[in-house]
Order: C-alpha cells, then structure tokens, then sequence
C-alpha cells in the first residue's frame, strides 16, 4: 500500500505536477487515487469475463461495468480539472513549469495548433496509468528480495552513504540541500543500486508479458 501510495504521488507529480497526497500523515484515502484503483480493478475484470457477458454488462450499465464507468468519469473530471487551472495559471504566470502536462500544453500539433484538452487528459492519465503499478510491483519485489539479501542491502547502504559523505559540505550548505534529498547527478553515480534494482526487474518483471507482441 505504501508503495502504491509512493508511486501515485511520484508519477501524479510527474504527469500533472500535482501532489496527489497519498503519503501524507496518516496515509489518507485519496479519492482520485481511490477511483483510479477501482477503474484498473474494474478494467481487469474484463480479461477474465467472456467478452459478451461483459459487454452484455456494459450495455446494460450494471456489476463492475458500472463501477468502471463511475470510476473513469471522476478521473477524468479529476484530470480535466487539473488543466482547467494549469491553463488558468499560465495565463496569468507564464508558463514555466517541467511537468508532462506543462510541457505539452506548450507544444504544437502538426497543424501548429494547442493539443486539445482531450488529448493532454488522456497522455496524463495514459502516463500515470503506465508508471504506478509498474513502478510500485518493481520497489515491492526489489525490497523482499534486499530481505532475503542483508549483503546486498550493506552494499547499497555504503553506496549511499559514500556518496553522501562525498558532498562539499560548503556546496551542499549553498544549494540548501538536505541529507535525505540526493540531486539527480548523486542517484546517477549509484551503480550498485542501479544494478540491484536491475536484478530484481530481471528476477520479477513488473510487465512479463508484452501483450502486442
Ligand atoms: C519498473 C518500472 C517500469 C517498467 C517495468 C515499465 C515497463 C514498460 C513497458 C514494458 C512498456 C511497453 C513498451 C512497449 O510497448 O514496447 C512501457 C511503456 C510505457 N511506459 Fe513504462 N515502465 C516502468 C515505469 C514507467 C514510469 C515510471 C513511467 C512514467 C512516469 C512510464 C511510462 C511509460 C509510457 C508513457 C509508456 C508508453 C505507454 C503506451 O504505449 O501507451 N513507465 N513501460
């Protein structure tokens, strides 16, 4: 759940720039996290139901089908309204954010004209869609498996901590940077962890499956 939680709020950030706040104190239930859960469930349920009987259910609006139907509206009423006030933001700011939304809604399409609020809400939620669960099965194996492996898990500790030891304490005082929060060059020079995270990818694929293959 933490996991889930953590990837959620990570890839939303990413997405939409939005904190979905799924890791805030006391872990609260997030409802637009709540439904995306439920549209993922819901969709799921459609590979294991022969497809005229879920279609039969989709027609009729009844069971998961309606579940799914629900769920996908508040998610994209949830999206849509994230571009509502990031468009209103822009108007009034400028537009400097770096977040997929952000950076999209100042692209142009062939035509040299703006994407239309349908396209970035479906690129966002396909893009959170593509991070979460992929991400979070990957951190739920790679910790079970540093459990069953306390050498490799002292391996990354002393990675970490030699990197983090490594910092000019001038610099790091400068830039306000704290001993929990590693800049992007610091995770980039973590070749232990990056290859146990690799392992574990390897062992326990998050998508074992390339289903259009
Ligand atoms: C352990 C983590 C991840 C794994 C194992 C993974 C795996 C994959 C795989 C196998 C594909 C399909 C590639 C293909 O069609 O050939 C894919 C597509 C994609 N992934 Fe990831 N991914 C991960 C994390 C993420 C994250 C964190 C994001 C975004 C923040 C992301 C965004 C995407 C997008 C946008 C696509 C294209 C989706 C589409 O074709 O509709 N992925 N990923």
């Amino acid at each position: 759940d933490v996991l889930l939680r953590l990837t959620f709020d990570n890839v939303c950030m990413v997405a939409l720039g939005v904190d979905s706040g799924c890791l805030k104190p006391g872990l609260p239930e997030i409802p637009f996290a709540k439904s995306f859960e439920e549209a993922t469930e819901m969709t799921t349920i459609r590979f294991l139901t022969p497809t005229a009987i879920w279609k039969a259910m989709r027609f009729l609006n009844i069971g998961p089908e309606r579940r799914l139907k629900q769920s996908v509206l508040h998610v994209k009423d949830y999206a849509d309204s994230v571009i509502k006030v990031r468009k209103a933001e822009t108007a009034l700011e400028g537009g400097e954010k770096s977040d997929l939304l952000s950076v999209i809604m100042r692209l142009k399409d062939e035509e040299g004209s703006p994407y239309s609020d349908k396209f970035l809400r479906d690129i966002c939620i396909n893009f959170i869609l593509a991070g979460r669960d992929t991400s979070s099965v990957a951190l739920s194996w790679f910790f079970w498996l540093l459990e069953q492996n306390p050498a490799v898990e002292e391996k990354i500790l002393d990675e970490i901590h030699r990197i983090v030891a490594a910092r000019e304490s001038s610099k790091a005082e400068k830039e306000g940077s704290s001993k929990v929060v590693l800049t992007a060059e610091e995770v980039k020079k973590m070749e232990y962890l990056h290859a146990a995270l690799s392992e574990a990818l390897r062992l326990y694929p998050s998508v074992p499956v390339d289903h259009k293959e």
